[in-house]
């Protein structure tokens, strides 16, 4: 049998498949924690389960966005640019839901208690401080935001995830008094992300021919 040809319409369906597929993905740890609510299934202190696990997804989803472009360089797989731009609002997005269960949850929305919790508890105001550098780049990710930065400053606002990347696992080391393993497993992935890329513009400037 001959293979069926694809139209380019057909071919365009794919990337909208794979951003669905992310999307739906991407919010199921926002129904786990709806439904464990809902359940009573989140164990013995169900706030502080919610906080931290909003703020590990934050992390894991500011990971995955570090890691799209070491992924096209190095695997050549391109796949992940179409989604990196989702990845990113969903690290802002679950970053916000973190922030507002602290707000609301720990600190019950009594602000001079929360502004000297910021000034008093290191992980505190480095958690703040990765959220407000989160912030522009959630502010600046529509088409419209880069057409009227244009490219060249954008890409240099857009260079704060690393430093927001770094932020955020020093967050972690912070807030984690005894057992170090996880937030020193996110350190090796997060290096191994920048190093990646710091390899890649190293050989690009070498080489400068190469895209
Ligand atoms: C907006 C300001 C932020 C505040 C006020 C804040 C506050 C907190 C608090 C109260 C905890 C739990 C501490 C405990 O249970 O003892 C926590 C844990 C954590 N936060 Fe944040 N955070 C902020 C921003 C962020 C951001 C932007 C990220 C990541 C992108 C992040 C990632 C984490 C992680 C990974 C944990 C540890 C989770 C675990 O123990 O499994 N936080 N944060």
């Amino acid at each position: 049998m001959r293979p069926q040809l694809q139209t380019p319409a057909q071919w365009r369906l794919k990337p909208l498949w794979l951003k669905a597929l992310v999307f739906i993905s991407s919010a199921m740890p926002l129904g786990w924690y709806a439904f464990g609510i809902q359940a009573d299934s989140l164990g013995a202190n169900p706030i502080e389960a919610i906080t931290r696990g909003l703020g590990t997804w934050a992390l894991n989803f500011l990971l995955m966005t570090l890691a799209a472009t070491p992924l096209k360089h190095f695997a050549h797989w391109t796949w992940p640019l179409l989604i990196r731009r989702m990845l990113g609002l969903f690290a802002f997005f679950y970053a916000s839901l973190h922030l507002l269960s602290y707000l609301w949850f720990d600190q019950f929305f009594d602000w001079p208690s929360i502004i000297k919790d910021i000034f008093k508890r290191p992980f505190i105001t480095v958690g703040m401080a990765t959220f407000l550098l989160l912030c522009p780049l959630a502010m600046t990710s529509t088409d419209g935001a880069i057409r009227r930065l244009g490219l060249p400053r954008w890409k240099k606002l857009h260079r704060l995830v690393y430093l927001a990347g770094i932020l955020a696992v020093l967050h972690y080391f912070w807030m984690v008094k005894a057992d170090m393993r996880t937030p020193l497993m996110y350190a090796v992935g997060l290096t191994l992300l920048l190093g990646l890329r710091a390899v890649w513009l190293l050989h690009k400037h070498r080489r400068p021919n190469r895209q």
